[in-house]
């Protein structure tokens, strides 16, 4: 336990990451999901926790595993609907959410129990909404700070700052997933960073660890001056 008092622009904050892409089952061994790699979230885990954060992830299907890191609780999800209930279950104490998680926005009406065997020519699959997280919080919130990604792939400034206000963020990191050394699985991004004023931070192509530590800065920094 020797960092657990720790010091830093986050101490004595609680922070929440989720990461990765949900899985949203179709059968035992099916799903639909998508290419979150969850480099991101595990890269704003790890800088929040060096800034002396009380840090949990919560963790969809990723590439790699996890930081591995005693001062990191490390919770596994599947779908967006867990992914939901283990956010909500910590809501009240947290004191900044970052969604750095891709929720799937469709999941299959019905997960079969068992294996579906193949049978027709073609196959029909509905697909009902998922509970928006973000959204849902955004309406619950009090103290905390709530940060948003917005993978576009194009557009991006319009459609984060519409995110921004619908789900009642402080903060929204808008990326465009098309660009080259940017978005899934890379480990570099190139972000926009949007408040309710507007643009807050343009940063060009670094490492996932530099945009996390940027966003966090901005993060201490707009908590504290809300607390003077
Ligand atoms: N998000 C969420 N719950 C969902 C869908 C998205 O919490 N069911 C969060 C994501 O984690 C992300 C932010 O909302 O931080 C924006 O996600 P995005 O997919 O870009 O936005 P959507 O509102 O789903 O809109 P669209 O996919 O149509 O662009
Ligand atoms: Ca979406």
């Amino acid at each position: 336990l020797q960092n657990s008092a720790a010091s830093g622009p986050l101490a004595g904050k609680k922070v929440i990451v989720t990461a990765g892409g949900t899985v949203e089952r179709i059968d035992p061994v099916r799903y639909i999901s998508n290419d979150s790699s969850g480099k991101m979230g595990f890269a704003l885990a790890r800088a929040a926790r060096a800034m002396g954060a009380e840090v949990t992830l919560i963790a969809a299907r990723t590439d790699e595993k996890p930081p591995q890191d005693p001062d990191i609780k490390v919770v596994r999800v599947e779908s967006a609907q867990e992914m939901y209930e283990a956010v909500a279950g910590r809501w009240k104490a947290c004191d900044i959410l970052i969604k750095a998680a891709a929720v799937a926005d469709y999941r299959p009406k019905q997960s079969a129990p068992s294996k579906i065997k193949k049978s027709g020519e073609t196959m029909t699959l509905e697909l009902v909404k998922t509970t928006d997280i973000l959204e849902s919080l955004g309406k619950m919130k009090d103290k905390q700070f709530l940060i948003g990604f917005a993978a576009e792939t194009g557009n991006a400034e319009a459609f984060a700052k519409d995110k921004l206000v619908r789900k009642n963020l402080d903060l929204i990191v808008a990326n465009d997933v098309a660009a080259e050394g940017a978005g899934f699985g890379t480990d570099t991004n190139i972000v926009s960073i949007y408040g309710a004023e507007g643009l807050v931070l343009d940063l060009p192509l670094v490492s996932k660890d530099e945009v996390a530590r940027r966003l966090l800065g901005l993060a201490a920094e707009r908590i504290a001056g809300a607390a003077l």
